[in-house]
């Protein structure tokens, strides 16, 4: 008898490069997983510098399951459904289009990172894998963080913009009436979940009155 066609797993791929913002990226993946989403993760170089600046957590490939979970603080069985790719592994699955991903939530993005996906440079996974998600047309957020932004970079985001990546920068908004720096936080990580469909409820969305800020502020945490 033939066996039932398993569903196929389709993840989005969150790329964390070296850019100041690691708790950005920490919030997306969460997110994502309680959405329900798979999540393949792939971190660059630079970003285990920045993870461990901001964070303290050395984070390591032959130890990611637990120093993930530390980051984003979660049980590591929470995060069956994350796989995990090194920054050097040109083999790796998402590099290819035929893996079936979702697409890609560059976050943070550094201005590096833009230069080498817009100039299609794939000077390691993550660019690797921004270059193929752009050829095969599937959505690519890039959530850059930087100030301020120099002409090259501004051309690149242009750039970018022009081959279908939406460019999200790393700028909280505050109109949802957030303070707490989670909160500001997680009103850019709600943003790049909006850019591509997934619901979540990190932040109080415009309802269309003025005024609603200050109200939410007032209210008892
Ligand atoms: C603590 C720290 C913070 C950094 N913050 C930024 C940043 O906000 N934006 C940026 O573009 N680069 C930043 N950098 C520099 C990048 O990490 C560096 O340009 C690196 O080559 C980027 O490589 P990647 O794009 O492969 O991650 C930072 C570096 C460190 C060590």
């Amino acid at each position: 008898m033939e066996k039932p066609e398993q569903p196929v797993r389709r993840p989005w791929i969150v790329g964390v490069s070296g850019a100041s913002g690691t708790p950005y990226a920490a919030s997306v993946i969460r997110a994502l997983l309680a959405a329900g989403e798979s999540v393949d993760l792939v971190v660059s170089r630079a970003a285990r510098l920045t993870i461990l600046d901001e964070t303290g957590i050395a984070f390591r490939d032959a130890h990611w399951r637990a120093d993930l979970a530390l980051w984003l603080g979660t049980a590591e069985d929470d995060l069956e459904d994350v796989r995990y790719w090194p920054a050097g592994d040109f083999a790796a699955g998402p590099s290819s289009g035929s893996y079936p991903a979702k697409g890609m939530l560059v976050v943070p993005a550094t201005t590096g990172a833009v230069a080498g996906i817009a100039l299609g440079l794939s000077k390691d996974l993550l660019q690797r894998v921004a270059s193929v998600t752009l050829k095969e047309r599937r959505p690519l957020v890039v959530c850059v963080r930087e100030a301020p932004l120099n002409g090259v970079t501004l051309k690149h985001l242009v750039e970018l913009d022009a081959q279908g990546a939406v460019v999200l920068p790393a700028s909280p908004g505050f109109y949802a009436g957030g303070s707490t720096v989670r909160e500001l936080v997680d009103f850019v990580a709600g943003r790049v979940l909006d850019a591509v469909g997934v619901p979540h409820t990190l932040y109080r969305r415009w309802e269309g009155e003025l005024g609603g800020a200050a109200r939410a502020a007032e209210r008892p945490a």
